[in-house]
């Protein structure tokens, strides 16, 4: 039995929930009579017209269903404007350049101009309640900018992760049919220059919809704007652009974003997220688990291209009126101490991470730490990945000084916002553990065959019922929707996890079932790995799995067959991996690459991943052999093992 970490005293006093019976008590109301308890909260947003009734089943055999239906609602309006009575002069967001040289803050009035401002170039360009906008930006207030305006005007934004590659980022645009796309000339990157340009002009080639394409100079090339281009800067300060912009009124299951990841399928798939039910989630979520006050300085590491940014660097943040600070860079240049620099001269109270910046970060030891007053922190948050006990204590004992709650927090791009985390002034915590679900997530580890799981045994990790914040659909394919999410245990949403639950009710997640791999808590399908590998005309086949790793938790492990008459050379490993980086992106390149005569397959000629995925983990529980074909490929290939 680990050890439980019970909740501080003083932080118990003044939070949200302070008590686990206080918890349960609110729990069982949301499941009781969820139509009341989220119409109760919902009054924590400002509807345009407040709605009469929460959850309904549109159909339930296609999971068509609606939160919210009758209300409408403005997501800008709730995160910017309606804060001007309050507080306008509050910072809302405080911007910190890669090199840490320079500081820029944006309170909430000043975002409030710059969002109706470019809302009304958004709109010069012909962008209309919607339509889609596609976004490729580096980690600067443009960005947040951006993704404000579209709401406000009512079209779907589409951010892409600004380190993805150009036949994604191709895709991602064609697929979305956007009509615009935001961009930059580049980004710093360690210390580099990263130019944009060329890469957005090849993914563009015989694109049929972007109409236009406004450029942000962030690293200050030279550039010369074509036809339909134009510079952020020059257009934002235009004397024709005014100052106001009404928000659109949209109704809450209005489309707010579409953002693609990765999955069980070769292609990037939408996830298509709605308004008010998304809105208000990420806005409790955020406000509960880490126990949001007015006056916290809240600081995310996670960049805007995934789901983390959006719900929680934007949405769920700036709807509760919170300082959010925002780092261009990465937390090993211009040294490993620059999170700790940030958390210092911010006085940062809440720091949100993953745990492979942790792993990563431990590597130097304490003493970087040491040189920083970190004594503001309240709150630490954990994301992405399970974090090992290792850097769990490592970040409890050493970032929080013992004194800061882990909120280990699990949930999906699908989820919108949190599903198990800890109520941090309320549980005890237990290293590992996400803990208990949040208001309203009825969750449940069944066995393949839907019997319920035994205390402690691990099995599939089911949600019972939609929450307010989870995808509508899979954009332009329901019936991929319901194929993902929906066909392993009929009426019950599963995502792809394994967990157990102990005896207090307590969730440990244990990691994906599935085909998806978590490489430094960046989701990656293995298939999309794969189409990528056989893409390049040296190789016949190939199987991508996990394997773990020291730092990113995950990495890949990707075992391949050569084309007849060619010769594993370093040369052609280096080839290969540069090869996936440029066809998807860095994050997707293969650490290990082991050349294979067969791949283990049933008589159907399906590669048996998990045999694989055994041997890449040391382990010898390969399960069901009665359909393989070719027993002899596992001794064959764990000889040459990497
Ligand atoms: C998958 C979702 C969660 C937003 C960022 C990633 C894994 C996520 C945890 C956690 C254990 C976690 C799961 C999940 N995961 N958080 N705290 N403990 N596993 O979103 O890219 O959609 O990935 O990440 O496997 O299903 P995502």
């Amino acid at each position: 039995m680990s050890k439980e970490y019970p909740p501080d005293k003083n932080f118990s006093e003044k939070a949200y929930v302070k008590s686990v019976e206080e918890y349960y008590e609110i729990y069982k109301r949301s499941i009781e009579d969820p139509n009341t308890f989220w119409l109760e909260k919902a009054k924590d947003l400002d509807w345009i017209k407040f709605p009469t009734k929460s959850f309904n089943w549109i159909n339930k055999d296609r999971k068509v269903f609606s939160w919210f239906e009758d209300g409408t609602i403005n997501a800008c309006y709730n995160c910017v404007d309606r804060h001007l009575k309050e507080d306008s002069e509050k910072t809302a967001l405080t911007w910190i350049s890669h090199d840490l040289k320079e500081t820029k803050k944006i309170n909430y009035k000043q975002l409030h101009e710059l969002v109706s401002k470019f809302s009304n170039v958004l709109k010069s360009k012909g962008v209309k309640k919607g339509d889609r906008v596609s976004i490729y930006l580096p980690m600067i207030p443009e960005l947040i900018i951006a993704v404000l305006s579209c709401a406000r005007i009512g079209a779907v934004h589409s951010v892409i992760f600004a380190g993805y590659s150009v036949p994604t980022i191709k895709d991602r645009i064609d697929f979305a049919e956007s009509k615009l796309l935001i961009t930059s000339d580049g980004s710093y990157r360690n210390g580099k220059v990263i130019n944009f340009i060329e890469d957005i002009n090849l993914a563009l080639e015989g694109n049929p919809t972007i109409e236009s394409k406004i450029i942000i100079r962030r690293v200050n090339l030279d550039l010369q704007l074509k036809e339909n281009e134009y510079f952020w800067d020059q257009e934002i300060n235009s004397e024709n652009i005014s100052k106001d912009c009404d928000c659109e009124t949209m109704k809450a299951e209005d489309p707010l974003f579409i953002l693609f990841n990765s999955g069980t399928v070769e292609k990037p798939k939408g996830t298509l997220h709605t308004t008010g039910g998304y809105l208000l989630y990420v806005n409790q979520t955020f406000k509960y688990n880490f126990d949001y006050h007015k006056s916290d300085v809240y600081f995310c590491t996670a960049d805007i291209g995934w789901i983390t940014g959006h719900s929680y660097m934007i949405y769920g943040p700036l709807s509760n009126l919170a300082n959010v600070i925002m780092f261009e860079g990465i937390p090993t240049y211009p040294d490993n101490e620059s999170y700790w620099k940030i958390i210092q001269d911010h006085k940062v109270n809440i720091f949100y991470t993953a745990p492979t910046v942790v792993r990563s970060l431990m590597r130097f030891g304490k003493e970087p730490l040491k040189k920083y007053n970190l004594e503001s922190l309240k709150l630490l948050g954990s994301v992405g990945e399970p974090i090992n006990p290792e850097a769990w204590f490592w970040y409890y004992e050493n970032v929080g000084n013992g004194k800061c709650p882990i909120v280990d927090t699990w949930w999906q791009t699908e989820s919108g916002g949190f599903l198990i985390a800890p109520f941090p002034g309320a549980f005890n915590l237990k290293p590992g553990f996400a803990t208990k679900p949040f208001f309203g997530i009825e969750a449940e580890i069944l066995r393949d065959d839907f019997s319920k799981a035994e205390i402690d045994e691990p099995a599939n990790i089911v949600i019972k019922k939609p929450w307010p914040g989870m995808m509508r659909t899979i954009y332009k394919d329901h019936q991929l929707f319901l194929d993902i999410y929906w066909s392993k245990f009929k009426d019950y949403y599963f995502c792809g996890d394994r967990a157990k639950v102990d005896k207090d009710g307590d969730y440990f997640i244990i990691g994906r079932l599935d085909d998806v791999i978590k490489v430094s808590g960046h989701r990656i399908g293995a298939s999309e790995v794969e189409s990528a590998l056989v893409s390049n005309k040296n190789v016949g086949e190939a199987a991508v799995v996990p394997f773990l790793h020291k730092i990113k938790g995950q990495a890949m492990y990707a075992f391949i067959i050569l084309r007849e008459g060619i010769v594993i050379s370093d040369n052609l490993v280096e080839e290969l991996r540069e090869h996936v980086s440029k066809e998807i992106g860095p994050i997707a390149k293969p650490d290990k690459i082991q050349v294979v005569k067969a791949l283990p397959k049933t008589s159907s000629g399906k590669i048996i991943r998990r045999i694989l995925r055994a041997i890449a983990y040391d382990s010898e529980d390969y399960g069901d052999l009665s359909t393989l074909v070719n027993p002899e490929t596992i001794e064959q290939i764990k000889l040459k093992k990497l």
